[in-house]
């Protein structure tokens, strides 16, 4: 079982790797999450003058959308990675986004203040922290007392064939290892219930968790394996170990199934993400579950 600093230390050279690979394809990975982050922040209840932490931010999403909604606000979009921060800031700058600040930390060990914010967001971060209980905790302690905290994951991948089609044609030829389920790996909170159980444990109240639909859309099969080899973590690290040949017909086969899912000139590819949310106890509610604890209560 690799340390919390192991599994930091390969963390950041992942995800350094990556860091072109999500810039290059930026418009069609915003276009597939978009309304992942849009029903997170319907949960978050942002006012105008929010001031938000982003988890987890890669590129800046959901920090930059909930800035954009926030003028009078602050966004601070942290992440283990300064590579994936720097397109954060590139892609700020694009949109005009200038509400926000940037700082590389890891989930699990954050550097602020407690109560400092009133909302957390983690899209599609939690199933790379080394400790997940601790990055919970660490949520918990800089959010306000009521203030929310909404993350997302992914499901199962047989729901999940956006991902699955590429995977399974690497794994005819290269060998594809079951995911630890305690290591760091895109689909390790899959199982319903799991960050809910986090959230539960860090003492957050009302915790709800839905599924929001995906869909992958490129412009052609041949595209869709082009972004998928070039940004997906578990798909980049698999194809390493095989040679041109090798990769070539990989190529062949997830490019020939990804076909049946042409449709109106483009491919369409379904995926279903999963976003849980809950509060921050405040004060009051604090004292008032304390008094129905006691048995001298009433
Ligand atoms: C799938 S990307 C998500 C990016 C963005 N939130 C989005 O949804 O587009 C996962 C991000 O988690 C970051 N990450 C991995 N381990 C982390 C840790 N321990 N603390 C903070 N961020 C971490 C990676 O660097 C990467 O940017």
């Amino acid at each position: 079982m690799p340390s919390a600093d192991e599994i930091r230390d390969s963390q950041r050279v992942t995800w350094a790797g990556l860091s072109a690979g999500w810039e290059k394809w930026d418009s069609v990975i915003m276009e597939q999450l978009g309304p992942v982050g849009a029903a997170m922040i319907e949960r978050l209840d942002i006012a105008e003058d929010q001031q938000h932490l982003d988890i987890a931010s890669g590129t800046g999403e959901p920090g930059l959308s909930i800035a954009r909604r926030s003028p009078k606000g602050r966004v601070v979009l942290t992440d283990l990675v300064a590579e994936m921060l720097e397109v954060a800031v590139r892609r700020a700058g694009e949109q005009g986004v200038a509400n926000i600040e940037t700082k590389v930390c890891s989930a699990d060990d954050l550097p602020f203040a407690d109560a400092t914010f009133d909302s957390v967001s983690v899209r599609f971060g939690y199933m790379f922290f080394p400790d997940m209980g601790r990055a919970t905790a660490e949520f918990e302690r800089v959010l306000k007392p009521g203030g929310r905290l909404c993350s997302s994951v992914w499901v199962k991948p047989e729901e999940n064939p956006w991902t699955a089609i590429a995977m399974q044609a690497i794994a005819t030829e290269a060998v594809v290892a079951p995911p630890d389920p305690d290591g760091p790996n895109m689909f390790r909170c899959a199982a319903p219930g799991c960050v809910r159980d986090l959230y539960e444990g860090a003492g957050l109240r009302d915790v709800a968790e839905w599924d929001v639909d995906v869909e992958l859309v490129t412009r052609s099969p041949a595209q869709y394996w082009e972004m998928i080899s070039e940004h997906v973590s578990l798909a980049v690290a698999a194809l390493q170990q095989v040679d041109e040949p090798a990769r070539e017909r990989i190529r062949a086969r997830a490019v020939a199934k990804v076909s049946a899912f042409e449709k109106d000139g483009k491919v369409r590819v379904p995926g279903v993400a999963r976003c849980i949310v809950g509060t921050k106890q405040d004060a009051s509610s604090t004292r008032a579950s304390d008094g129905a604890r006691s048995p001298n209560a009433g």
